[in-house]
């Protein structure tokens, strides 16, 4: 289906639950954006859900959002439960308006929800010409190293900066070696997981994303994958006020109450130190690693975030293939 259609119904669900137009826009956008990215975990696998929680009210459809200014540079908003993506898109605009004023920002989010991608708010502020640190905590998935039991969520980290070039550089990323999004659709669509990325509830290797889904899945680079977790669960959770140490709720199993995920915005104006020789200069960075010698079977070394924008591009000429399972949910949304 074409993305425009897909977004109309979207929004026309959205605003069917209880959200206004305004929020059902914000949200539907950056559910078509986690398509058209191919980031499908991120994207329509996730409408029911978000619409379970809306009726259940642990997502609030009229959050009364709150910005407490702390400085000129730096806000903390309390979200009233609101679906992450509004949270966000507040977040964001509020940080682009603090760093514009004195070139450091800083905002601090507790009582928001699941907002997907990362990359989609990071790179509004980039548009902006700044420099953007993000960080989200999330449910239960990875274990603490030396523990056996989930507690970290896949916490993603995301860095942007202007590239100099029509692409941003911006590197998203799990901490998790697969981000819980592709377990859950490969359960969804009873596909396999790959091996190495998860453990079933026994502490075995498996290739189930069900028994993964119900045991842990495993941190990137060991230890120091577990660290990053842990990094992002203080700065997201601890130091905005939103829950932590394995308390953000599941939002696909765990009704009893809003999730309380909380977000960390910062940014810089990249010219701080060097003036308009920033651009000059990470131009001729990425310039030296791109003409490096590649290895067999590489053609280009690609930057974090130019083949997301690649496979954006590509498949905004493309219907959005919606499997059947994801249809149905749609349906029974009342959509159409
Ligand atoms: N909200 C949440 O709770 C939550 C939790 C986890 C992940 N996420 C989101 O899920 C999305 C996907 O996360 P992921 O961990 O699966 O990301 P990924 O593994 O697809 O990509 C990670 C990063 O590596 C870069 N990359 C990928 N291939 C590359 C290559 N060949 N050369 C150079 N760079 C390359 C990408 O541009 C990206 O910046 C992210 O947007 C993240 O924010 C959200």
């Amino acid at each position: 289906m074409h993305y425009n259609k897909i977004n109309k119904l979207l929004e026309k669900i959205f605003t069917k639950y209880g959200l206004s137009i305004q929020h059902s826009k914000i949200c539907s956008k950056a559910l078509i954006n986690a398509e058209l990215v191919g980031a499908y975990g991120h994207g329509l696998s996730r409408m029911k859900m978000y619409c379970d929680r809306i009726k259940k009210r642990v997502i609030n459809p009229k959050p009364k959002i709150k910005i407490k200014k702390i400085s000129q540079s730096i806000s903390h908003i309390d979200a009233n439960d609101s679906i992450g993506f509004v949270a966000a898109d507040i977040a964001i605009k509020t940080l682009i308006k603090n760093t514009k004023k004195t070139g450091i920002g800083m905002v601090g989010v507790k009582n928001s929800g699941h907002y997907g991608l990362s990359s989609y708010f990071v790179e509004q502020a980039v548009k902006k010409n700044l420099m953007v640190w993000c960080f989200t905590n999330a449910p239960a998935a990875i274990a603490p190293y030396g523990a056996k039991k989930a507690l970290f969520g896949t916490n993603p980290i995301c860095f942007g900066t202007p590239s100099g070039g029509k692409v941003p550089f911006i590197l998203d990323t799990s901490v998790s070696m697969i981000n819980r999004g592709k377990i859950r659709v490969a359960a969804k669509l009873g596909h396999k997981i790959p091996l190495g990325v998860a453990l079933d509830e026994n502490g075995k290797p498996t290739t189930d994303p069900i028994k993964a889904l119900k045991g842990v899945q495993l941190p990137i680079a060991g230890f120091r994958g577990s660290g990053l977790a842990w990094m992002v669960d203080i700065l997201s959770g601890v130091m905005t006020g939103a829950n932590h140490g394995g308390k953000v709720r599941d939002p696909f199993d765990d009704f009893k109450g809003p999730q309380n995920v909380g977000h960390l915005f910062m940014a810089v104006k990249p010219n701080i130190f060097i003036g308009s020789n920033y651009i000059k200069r990470i131009k001729e960075n990425i310039r030296i690693i791109k003409k490096l010698p590649k290895i067999k079977g590489v053609k280009e070394i690609n930057f974090p975030g130019e083949g997301t924008k690649k496979r954006y591009k590509k498949n905004m000429k493309k219907n959005i293939p919606i499997p059947k399972s994801i249809m149905e949910d749609l349906r029974k949304l009342n959509a159409f």
